[in-house]
Order: structure tokens, then C-alpha cells, then sequence
């Protein structure tokens, strides 16, 4: 394993799945909030860490929504931002695709403009600092209305061209793609693409809703769709990218053990799988320790692993001469790795 977990660190990756407010350590939560005076109901870092024990997805949101409130200033969100940034450059990330819910800082009375300089002030320096390219996933929080998200739309609208693609994420549950078919219509008609996470804890309807109704460009999770070979084959044969996230999957306990993960079934299913933390500081590890979490509990040889690493460059919204320029560097790296064994 000391092997291969040296070749996931230096394996050139994308990554695509990955809420910037999930990124939020608990170090950096207390260091804010203390610059901010705003209160946390823990006492240290010690305690709050061993909050961090979930029964599902809803669990943690509550925990995690809670945690983003101490995000105040344009400072904070550059430094969360910069904080992922230059940890995912540890491990070999040279391009990411993030998400932000921005109705979770709007609804505090935090401006939408606060938000978006803030992280994009991250990502400039990210490519001074790393060589390190990035886009934003504007997430709508599928908890609240369809009025709501057409005026985070709305607010959106000053800043179109620095946002890449619409998502939608929070309670899975209850809250059902169909209820956003007309927001993801107006976010296509101004050019953004569409995600979604679908089938991380809904059914497979929910996946097929998210495909026929939000016309998504890739898939965030989808691990429930395997309980439909029609919607597997129809993912597949569409390579629809799936952006899957394994320890997040072990922490919302959607598999009972990570011996239990369905990577290389996806795989073998000609599903264009990718690996992805979803939110790191609070499900114990960023991407790196995803890898190695399937690599150790399924198995997987250097070949499945660069797949995924593969994957990752196939299903980021890069225009085409940076994906064939990320796909030689990771052919070259793999192909120097296998000359120095
Ligand atoms: N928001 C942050 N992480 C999430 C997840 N894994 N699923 C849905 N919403 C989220
Ligand atoms: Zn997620």
C-alpha cells in the first residue's frame, strides 16, 4: 500500500465535488469566528470534531450549516478558499470545480457579491500560488422554494461569467429535482451548465429526474442508480461523468463498511466514475485519502486508479485543449511511474 499510496500522491487529478463551506476545518472555524465575535456552541476543536458523528445526510447538514455562520467578511471566504486550495495542491489537484451555496450566506444577510469576491480573490491566488485552475458550481439549496432560487439567479446575474454551472444539493429527501426543472431551464438559457447531486440518498427516480428534467451535465454521487441496470446502462452509454465520494458515502453511512463501496462495480459497468472529497473537514480526509480508502478496501491496482484520475479530466468543464493537455501530463506520469518500477 506504501507504494501505491506514493503514486496517488503524485497522480495529476481533477477535482469535482467538493462544497467550499465543507472545507471549513475546525481550526479556522474558531479563528473566525473569533475575528468575527460570533459565538460557537463548542467549547474546543477536540469537542467539535467529535460532533463530527452522523446518522445520515441530514445530520451533518445541520452541523455543517451551522458551521458556515461564523463566514462573515470577503476575507473569510478568500481564506477558506485559499485553505482548500492549497491542501488540494498537496495532493496532486491541478484543476477543481467548487461549489458554493450561496443561500446559505444571503439568507444570513451576507451579500452575494461578499460571497463571490471573496472566492474568486482564492482562486486568483491559487493560480499564483500552485499554477492551479478552478470554476464555481453555484448550488441551489434544495431545501428551500423554487422562488427562492430564481432570486439567487437573480443575484447571480452581475456575475455569469466568472460562474460555470448551476448545482443543486442539500435534503435529497422530500426534495425531489422536479421542483427546480424551471430554474435549471433559466440557468441553461444564460449559458451556465447544470449538475445535480441525484441518488445519494433518493431513489433512482431521482437520478432520471435530474437527467430528463434538469438535463444535467454530470451527475454528483449517483451511487443509487446502480439499483436500476436501465439507468446504469443508459449513464453509461450517455457518459454521463459520475462525481462519487467514498468516505462521504462511509460517513452518511449510504455503505456500512468501506469494504461495501461500489467503485469498481461502477467501473466494470463502463460508468465514467471520479473520485471527490464532498466535504473534507468534516468527513475525515480530502481527496488523496479517498483514493487510498477504495484503493485499500476494493482493491484497486494503479490501472483503475489512474482511470479515475482520467475520468476526472473527462468530466471537468475545461475547453478541450487544456483536457488533452492535463490527459498527456497524467499519460506521462503513469507511464514514468511504470519505467521506474
Ligand atoms: N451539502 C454539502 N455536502 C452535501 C452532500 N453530501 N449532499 C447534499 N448536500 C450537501
Ligand atoms: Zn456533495
Amino acid at each position: 500500500m506504501a507504494d501505491l499510496a506514493a503514486f496517488i500522491a503524485g497522480l495529476p487529478k481533477a477535482e469535482l465535488h467538493i462544497h467550499i463551506e465543507g472545507s471549513l476545518e475546525p481550526e479556522l472555524m474558531f479563528a473566525l469566528a473569533r475575528r468575527n465575535g460570533v459565538d460557537i456552541p463548542f467549547a474546543s476543536v477536540e469537542e467539535l470534531r467529535a460532533a463530527y458523528d452522523f446518522s445520515n445526510l441530514q445530520d451533518f447538514l445541520d452541523i455543517y450549516y451551522q458551521g458556515a455562520a461564523v463566514l462573515r467578511t470577503e476575507e473569510d471566504f478568500r481564506d477558506l478558499a485559499l485553505a482548500y486550495f492549497d491542501r488540494a495542491a498537496a495532493d496532486a489537484v491541478v484543476h477543481a470545480e467548487i461549489f458554493f451555496d450561496p443561500q446559505t450566506h444571503t439568507d444570513r444577510g451576507i451579500p452575494f457579491g461578499t460571497v463571490m469576491a471573496g472566492l474568486l480573490a482564492g482562486m486568483d491566488e491559487a493560480r499564483e500560488r500552485h499554477g492551479m485552475s478552478a470554476k464555481l458550481i453555484l448550488c441551489f439549496l434544495r431545501h428551500l422554494d423554487e422562488a427562492a432560487a430564481f432570486e439567487t439567479l437573480r443575484q447571480a446575474e452581475p456575475w455569469l461569467d466568472r460562474i460555470e454551472a448551476v448545482g443543486l444539493d442539500s435534503s435529497e429527501l422530500g426534495h425531489p429535482p422536479e421542483k427546480f426543472a424551471r430554474v435549471f431551464a433559466a440557468a441553461g438559457e444564460r449559458g451556465l451548465k447544470r449538475v445535480a447531486h441525484a441518488g445519494e440518498e433518493g431513489p433512482p427516480d431521482y437520478v432520471r429526474q435530474a437527467l430528463d428534467l434538469l438535463h444535467i451535465d454530470r451527475l454528483d454521487h449517483g451511487n443509487r442508480a446502480l439499483e436500476d441496470p436501465a439507468l446504469v446502462e443508459r449513464l453509461a452509454r450517455g457518459e454521463m461523468t459520475l462525481t462519487v465520494c467514498p468516505l462521504s458515502n462511509l460517513k452518511l453511512r449510504g455503505i456500512g463498511d468501506m469494504a461495501d463501496h461500489p467503485i469498481d462495480r461502477m467501473l466494470e459497468a463502463g460508468l465514467r466514475a471520479t473520485i471527490n472529497s464532498d466535504d473534507p473537514a468534516y468527513f475525515g480526509g480530502y481527496v488523496n485519502a479517498n483514493y487510498r480508502a477504495v484503493a485499500e478496501a476494493r482493491g484497486l491496482g494503479r490501472e483503475a486508479l489512474a482511470t479515475l484520475a482520467r475520468n476526472s479530466f473527462l468530466g471537468a468543464f475545461l475547453d478541450e485543449e487544456e483536457r488533452a493537455a492535463h490527459l498527456a501530463r497524467l499519460d506521462a506520469y503513469v507511464a514514468g511511474e511504470k519505467a521506474g518500477r
